[in-house]
């Protein structure tokens, strides 16, 4: 997940960004879809556009002005020879879908199948409605920590009790054990406590992805200090439905309760470094200072963010030397983790298998 489709929202608007180092652009077309783009001329590679937010009706290549369309099309190379053939320069695309407002990026070859995962977060998310959101706040945290470390923390609440205080004002103490996994090495099975379940009476736990409601304290509709609602027009006027979580593998979750929508995605930049990109949604027609206080909006997720990122530098500190030996997660407090752990595990094996050209390579 890249973002949300409030952030693109007429026709020429576009979001640089990158996944890793990969620099990527989304855009806004003119029929409304939005599509990406690797942020790569395909003269010689210069990135097209800065990074951030912006709106052009052309894509312009900063260093010899090659001029692309929203779609990709080459439209103009000045001096080229009569031989050249613009149709065969078009960007690169990369994969893009949207589902209720969210975006999601795929830079890969062969992405899963998105079907299941629209089917369930569509009607869960459907009251909500994200598409009406506007972009409140965005920030980003540089870590000093492999990517792997920060979404194990992201994995899991076995730290939230004595490492969140603001999150658990919010969400019971029981949280962070639930939902119980039951599974052996491979099933990744759940049982997830009633109160959990989403309103279509399910929690969906599958391979790359994962949808839950969870519930709040008593008296908490939102995810503020006092347990107040934090905007004053808020997505719904439904109350009570705590707050969807939704998360895909590898790198990212996302919360929406009843007036802001909140989402964390981490991208490896280098072995131990890990860049952490948070933002908030809260409905468009919602103005700061006068329906909601943007330090208020933000104060919990924004805290939670910064405690995540200690834990993950000083547990990246600790596994560096020689005297680190791994121990057994919880099943009962870790239980995203190991699916996560088994995630990686299964993928960078097929991954091994596809560059050795062998099904037989050892796995420690
Ligand atoms: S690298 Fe983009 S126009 Fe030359
Ligand atoms: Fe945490």
């Amino acid at each position: 997940m890249i973002g949300f489709e409030a952030e693109l929202p007429e026709a020429g608007s576009y979001l640089a960004t990158e996944i890793g180092q990969s620099p990527v652009i989304l855009v806004r077309t003119k029929s409304g879809a939005i599509v990406g783009f690797h942020n790569s001329c395909r003269h010689r590679g210069a990135q097209i556009c800065v990074a951030g937010h912006g709106r052009a009706p052309r894509l312009v290549c900063p260093y010899h002005q090659w001029t692309y369309d929203l779609e990709g099309r080459l439209l103009k190379a000045a001096r080229m020879d009569q031989t050249f053939e613009p149709q065969n320069y078009s960007l690169r695309a990369v994969r893009v879908q949207t589902v209720a407002g969210c975006i999601y990026v795929s830079l890969s070859e062969e992405a899963p199948d998105f079907g299941p995962f629209r089917e369930k977060l569509e009607p869960a998310l459907g009251s909500q409605n994200l598409v009406e959101g506007k972009l409140a706040y965005s920030i980003v945290l540089e870590e000093n920590a492999n990517w792997k470390l920060v979404m194990e923390n992201a994995r899991e609440c076995y730290h939230c009790l004595v490492r969140h205080p603001e999150l658990m004002r919010v969400f019971p103490r029981e949280i962070g054990d639930l939902p119980t996994y039951v599974g052996d090495q491979t099933g990744c099975e759940f049982v997830p406590d009633q109160h959990l379940l989403d309103q279509s009476g399910r929690v969906e736990i599958q391979e790359w992805w994962q949808i839950a409601r969870f519930p709040f304290n008593p008296g908490v509709e939102s995810f503020s200090m006092d347990g107040h609602p934090l905007v004053k027009k808020p997505f719904t006027a439904e109350r009570s439905i705590g707050s969807l979580r939704w998360a895909s593998e590898p790198n990212n979750f996302a919360h929406a309760t009843r007036d802001v929508a909140f989402m964390f995605a981490a991208h490896p930049t280098g072995p131990t470094t890990t860049r952490v990109t948070a933002k908030w949604l809260v409905h468009k027609d919602a103005v700061e200072g006068v329906d909601y206080d943007l330090d208020k909006l933000i104060y919990v997720w924004d805290q939670t963010n910064r405690q995540d990122r200690d834990l993950a530098e000083n547990n990246q500190r600790g596994v560096t030397g020689f005297g680190y030996q791994p121990g057994p997660y919880s099943k009962a407090g870790e239980p995203y983790l190991v699916n996560f752990t088994e995630w990686y595990c299964r993928t960078a094996l097929d991954y091994i298998k596809q560059v050795s050209g062998t099904s037989a390579m050892p796995l420690i």
